[in-house]
């Protein structure tokens, strides 16, 4: 059967970023693992992926970027820096990122941003609803579009929706705070699936909906409004033969070995991760710190590479922790620096994915520990760039990662005294070691990578789709 249906995938971002140099916009691609994961799909057929192209832009500008972006399936939501401030920094990234990280004493629960937020939610709307036909699949990423899934569903009954969520779920003691609770929730319920990285946030997914909405639940399966939901967890994967091939191509071999030329003998541990408080950056110092206190024969030996990428620096949250960290390197660097070492190389940039690989293949320790994550790519990055077999990994266990990465050293990110002695553990292990517990997460990267992710999401949606049609047959 021909059919002209086509996926439509819905982001707060596009997969490219638009800049402005010298009055002219530039696109680039974002390097993210969601565009390499979905740009199987997008770029196929008549597919497209909408998203907001990151800055504003004036309104005698928008029909000359619709243009540039229609080139590559991409299609605009435009928003205005008013917008930008209430709906993305606002609503998005000082209620829904704090709370669903736990930290619910940084939330400022705003109306003004509650209504930008809906507002905003009823663009993404109007523009998936001009590209939609009936028998169109939607697939909705994340928590800026949490309303999206039962906005489009009040204009099409029957149109196939998914939404995947890559942050966490919180507890429904923690979801229960937000004022506005119960229209997020209804807003998600709109989908036909509800993914998310783990098992436990689909868990508190469920428990939350069902107290919050008039749904009865049967397992992992909610009746909503005569409507079956299913919601399930899909850890998300990466390109890992990306990684795994980019090691051995020239340019980052040519990375690599001034990289190494400059280590002089020095073990490394490399940190990777978006500016962000939920990352745990300040108390991963702090081990550090401790380590070189009451282990100083390492001074001189051990350097910590430190990687932030700047992001969301206008929220003030992010801009406090950018001056703490800034602080505290300072601090570290200033103590315990000799004439030629340096316990603390802190980056705040962002690098080229070859620049990476060469740091991911050369760095002795990975150091991953975020106070919350719903998954943490960066784990995964390092253990795929390991093609030599060896190196450690220590992963917070309140990453979503570290379900499945369990032969990496595993800490409690609160615990100082126990992330420098996993440190220390990490130093110290023998070559057989190494290879040991790198192999075995090698194989699960490799086997549950991004595309296996996107293709198990989607059989599963158009399973439930089958199934609620067969149903309504009946
Ligand atoms: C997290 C979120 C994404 C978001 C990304 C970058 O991974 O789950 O939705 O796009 O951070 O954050 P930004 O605010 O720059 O889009």
């Amino acid at each position: 059967m021909i059919t002209n249906s086509k996926t439509i995938i819905v982001s707060n971002r596009l997969p490219v970023k638009i800049t402005e140099e010298n009055g002219e916009y530039i696109l680039s691609p974002s390097e993210g693992g969601l565009a390499t994961g979905l740009g199987s799909v997008y770029k196929r057929n008549n597919n497209i992926w909408i998203g907001w192209p990151g800055i504003e832009i004036p309104e005698h500008r928008q029909a000359e970027v619709t243009e540039k972006l229609a080139g590559l399936n991409l299609i605009p939501v435009f928003l205005s820096n008013e917008e930008i401030s209430l709906y993305y920094e606002g609503f998005s990234n000082e209620v829904l990122w704090p709370v669903f990280h736990y930290l619910v004493t940084y939330a400022n629960f705003e109306q003004a941003y509650w209504d930008s937020y809906k507002t905003v939610n009823e663009k993404f709307k109007a523009v998936t609803l001009n590209h939609l036909n009936s028998d169109d699949i939607i697939w909705i990423h994340d928590y800026q579009l949490l309303l999206l899934p039962c906005l489009i569903r009040s204009e099409q009954q029957e149109v196939t929706i998914g939404f995947f969520q890559h942050i966490p779920f919180p507890s429904f003691e923690i979801f229960r705070l937000i004022p506005w609770r119960e229209q997020l929730i209804a807003g998600m319920l709109g989908a036909d699936l509800l993914g998310f990285h783990t098992f436990d946030d689909a868990r508190h997914f469920l428990s939350a909906a069902s107290r919050l909405s008039s749904s009865n639940l049967s397992d992992n399966i909610l009746i909503y409004k005569n409507r079956q939901v299913v919601v399930e967890a899909f850890p998300m994967g990466i390109d890992a033969e990306k990684f795994d091939k980019l090691t051995r191509t020239e340019k980052v071999a040519r990375y690599t070995s001034s990289f190494k030329a400059s280590l002089k003998n020095v073990k490394t541990i490399l940190t990777i991760d978006r500016l962000d408080y939920s990352k745990g950056i300040l108390q991963r110092l702090q081990a550090f710190e401790l380590l070189l206190q009451l282990h100083p024969e390492y001074i001189g030996k051990l350097a910590l590479y430190m990687i932030v990428v700047p992001s969301r620096d206008t929220v003030p949250r992010y801009k406090e922790l950018k001056d703490q960290i800034d602080q505290l390197v300072g601090n570290i660097n200033a103590r315990f620096r000799t004439i030629n070492w340096v316990p603390v190389h802190y980056f705040y940039r962002s690098f080229s994915v070859e620049f990476l690989s060469a740091i991911y293949s050369t760095a002795d320790i990975c150091l991953v520990t975020p106070m919350r994550d719903g998954m943490n790519l960066v784990s995964k990055e390092y253990v795929a760039s390991r093609s030599n077999g060896d190196g450690v990994l220590i992963l917070s266990e309140m990453a979503g990662a570290s379900k499945e990465l369990n032969e990496a050293l595993i800490v409690n990110p609160n615990d100082i005294g126990n992330i420098m002695e996993a440190i220390v553990q990490a130093i110290n292990m023998s070559p057989e070691e190494q290879h040991k517990r790198i192999k075995s997460m090698r194989a699960i990267v490799n086997k549950f990578n991004i595309h296996l992710w996107v293709k198990n999401f989607m059989d599963k949606l158009n399973e439930v789709k089958s199934m609620q049609e067969s149903l309504h047959t009946k």
